[in-house]
């Protein structure tokens, strides 16, 4: 295990509002950060900003601003937005930085140098929006492949990273090192991308009549570096500048490499394919594991500003607390997976995890430590402690079964405890699966109070009473340690209701008594039956996760002051959340992480599908998505369905379709809806409908 850990967030583009998807990407990182520097590490926490390129150069020449002045401004969105989520980064890299500028143009001089770069003719499909070069085979339509915008054909000199030179080097290293990209699902997609495709050499450059808003190629002042190419050199780039010891950096790094890359499965490809290669060619050490994220939808849509379903994390964090929002995020999806975000969820999620079983743990503890003790938890005396925890932790480790003994709360709560924070599931970022974790050792707490009964043994056994007491102080202490990574304000909070200092200092502490040649002994800290050297005095304090009442409810999207219109189209897409349509793969794992939202056969057989044709159809009026649809699914009934962007009615008369049959009728802008018909949201937040391969009945079942 490394002493020290490196971990970053992709820098995001600054003309960009932040919204949760940023924040998730980050708020991993976090946990991350925190985790380790608890663990006695040395923490090099990294994130920041892509300021170069035409979509900045565009929007500040519209403001009337130099490109500088512009990226300087938007930049607080993102410092402030991280200092709002209690975001630990020890440095914010801007790729205007004067040391970044010449680290990219030193690795550029690098690569020249050794003949890894040429200057070519180059004619070819240009997309300006997302400034990134295609092929002919590689458009759609004749459009962008990625965003479906119109591209430009463009002839013109630039210089070329000799990227298809390391096609089969990298199969190699992402074949002999199963973490270097995960998930696997994402690791067996660019095996597969590069296994079954030519790897082309990589444009570098944009000649400067073109782009301005870039930094100068050092070998020809005429062209700037491609967006990307600049980009990704930010993680290697701040170990030079940004990070403790940079001064001292030579080519042994400290810093580098880095532990983890955390990136969206949006730009894996630039990382694993471009980063990797770029890496290989100026013989620089790969990063240990670069892990693909899932996406998060809101409403089953992208979010998107023209949908107006853009998730501010301002916002939520007002309504719902900070520690609330981590807490969901992390829990509600597996980390690696897509995940649909609703406040509807959030709210349970605070309600049942947060309130009920964390909140009133901690109360109930709280209220009888200061009725029964006036608030002074002492270690009992009779309390005699002889179970070696290491041992039984190196025991698990080595996946040996635990030993047989009697049920006893303490040895129970030290094993559930051992496996909540394994360190296993931290390497493969299993965070989904840690919380569950924490929250049985929450559970086997809440068990040992309604088992023991504290409030009969206050009358019948004073001394018994102190043992239980005393045995939930070390619980609830050991759970604020284990949430502190997540969720670090309430760990503090506990901290001190506890009767405890200051938490991360003690932490911080309690590592001077590591003895140096045990890497993997924790400080006592993290282990049962440690004690302050002072005395302890629990404390009442606020409520940790008030419950959030009916009325309280929806306040997000009230507060968006949301227009009818678009209430009913938040209202309608929730309806249609079901039409979502997984990948298999993504759906396996789904299924396997989180066996408690799988349904029976009969829960499948309650919906009835049929078949239905569809006899006339128009719009809706005032709205440019509902369309209203007069369908034959055995009797007619009206169905009203929100794919008027993509359908034409006229178009959809005489076509079979398949009906949601059963559901109980809605009114969708006023007009009433019998049945929902079903249609899967691609990747671009576009319904495509379901249509039966061979002509089939209406009212024909579906099973
Ligand atoms: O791509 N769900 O920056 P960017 C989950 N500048 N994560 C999301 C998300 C969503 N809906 N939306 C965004 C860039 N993200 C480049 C990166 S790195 C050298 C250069 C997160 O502002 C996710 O991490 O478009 C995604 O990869 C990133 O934001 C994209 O941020």
């Amino acid at each position: 295990m490394s002493e020290r850990f490196y971990v970053t967030t992709p820098i995001y583009y600054v003309n960009d509002i932040p919204h949760i998807g940023h924040a998730y990407t980050t708020i991993a990182a976090d946990i991350l950060a925190r985790r380790n520097r608890m663990a006695g590490r040395e923490v090099f926490f990294l994130t920041g900003t892509d300021e170069h390129g035409q979509k900045v150069e565009k929007a500040a020449q519209e403001k009337g601003r130099s490109a500088k002045e512009h990226a300087d401004l938007l930049v607080e969105n993102f410092k402030g937005i991280w200092q709002r989520l209690n975001i630990s980064h020890d440095a914010f890299i801007r790729t205007t930085d004067e040391g970044h500028i010449k680290t990219v143009q030193g690795l550029l001089q690098r690569l020249w140098d050794l003949g890894e770069i040429e200057k070519r003719e180059y004619a070819g499909w240009y997309c300006t929006p997302d400034e990134r070069f295609w092929t002919e085979k590689d458009l759609v339509n004749g459009n962008c492949p990625d965003c479906g915008r119109p591209v430009d054909r463009i002839q013109e000199e630039n210089y070329f990273f000799l990227m298809s030179g390391y096609q089969s080097r990298l199969i190699a290293h992402i074949e002999q090192n199963p973490s270097y990209i995960l998930p696997d699902t994402r690791r067996n997609e660019v095996l597969g991308f590069l296994k079954h495709n030519t790897l082309g050499d990589l444009c570098i450059s944009r000649p400067k009549q073109r782009l301005a808003w870039g930094i100068p190629l050092p070998f020809n002042g005429d062209f700037v570096t491609y967006v990307w190419f600049d980009a990704l050199v930010n993680y290697f780039s701040a170990t030079r500048y940004l990070a403790p010891h940079a001064a001292h950096a030579g080519e042994g790094d400290f810093w580098w490499p880095a532990d983890h890359h955390l990136v969206g499965k949006d730009i894996l490809t630039t990382h694993a394919v471009y980063w990797s290669t770029m890496l290989m060619a100026l013989n620089l050490p790969l990063p240990k594991n670069i892990f693909a994220h899932g996406w998060w939808t809101v409403g089953g849509k992208k979010m998107s500003k023209s949908l107006g379903n853009v998730v501010d994390p301002h916002a939520i964090a007002d309504v719902y607390g900070v520690d609330a929002f981590r807490y969901f995020l992390f829990r509600e999806m597996p980390f690696g997976l897509d995940g649909d975000f609703s406040e509807d969820a959030l709210i349970r999620r605070i309600n049942t995890d947060l309130a009920n079983d964390l909140g009133n743990l901690l109360s109930r503890f709280i209220t009888m430590a200061e009725k029964y003790f006036q608030g002074a938890i002492r270690r009992p005396a009779s309390a005699t402690f002889t179970v070696d925890e290491h041992e039984i932790e190196s025991l698990a480790e080595q996946g040996m079964a635990r030993p047989e003994f009697k049920p006893d709360f303490v040895l129970d709560f030290i094993h559930a405890n051992i496996e909540a924070r394994a360190e296993r599931k931290w390497s493969e970022l299993r965070f989904s699966v840690i919380l569950e974790g924490i929250w049985s050792l929450i559970s086997e707490a809440n068990n040992h109070i309604a088992r023991t009964e504290p409030w009969k043994l206050a009358r019948t056994d004073p001394e018994a009473l102190k043992t239980v007491m005393y045995d939930l102080w070390n619980a609830l202490r050991l759970i604020a340690v284990s949430l502190y990574p997540f969720m670090p304000g309430t760990a503090v909070k506990m901290w001190k209701q506890l009767g405890l200092r200051v938490m991360e200092e003690e932490i911080r502490q309690s590592w001077t008594e590591k003895p140096a040649e045990d890497l993997r002994c924790y400080s006592r800290i993290f282990y049962w039956d440690w004690q302050p050297a002072y005395d302890i005095q629990v404390l009442k304090g606020e409520q940790l996760f008030p419950r959030i009442e009916k009325s309280r409810e929806k306040q997000y999207i009230k507060s968006r002051s949301a227009t009818a219109d678009e209430i009913e189209e938040t209202k309608e897409s929730l309806a249609g959340e079901d039409k979502k349509v997984e990948t298999s793969d993504a759906a396996a794992e789904r299924e396997e992480e989180a066996g408690a939202n799988l349904i029976t056969i009969n829960d499948f057989a309650r919906v009835e599908l049929k078949i239905g044709k569809v006899l006339s159809a128009e719009r809706v009026k005032k709205s440019d998505k509902l369309i209203r649809l007069q369908v034959d699914t055995g009797e007619q009934r009206q169905i009203v369905a929100g794919i008027g962007k993509t359908y034409a009615p006229e178009d959809l008369v005489g076509r079979k379709i398949v009906v949601v049959a059963n559901l109980r009728p809605a009114r969708l802008m006023g007009v009433e809806s019998n049945g929902m018909l079903l249609a899967a949201t691609g990747s671009d937040g576009v319904p495509v409908i379901l249509m039966p391969e061979k002509d089939v009945e209406p009212g024909s079942r579906i099973k």
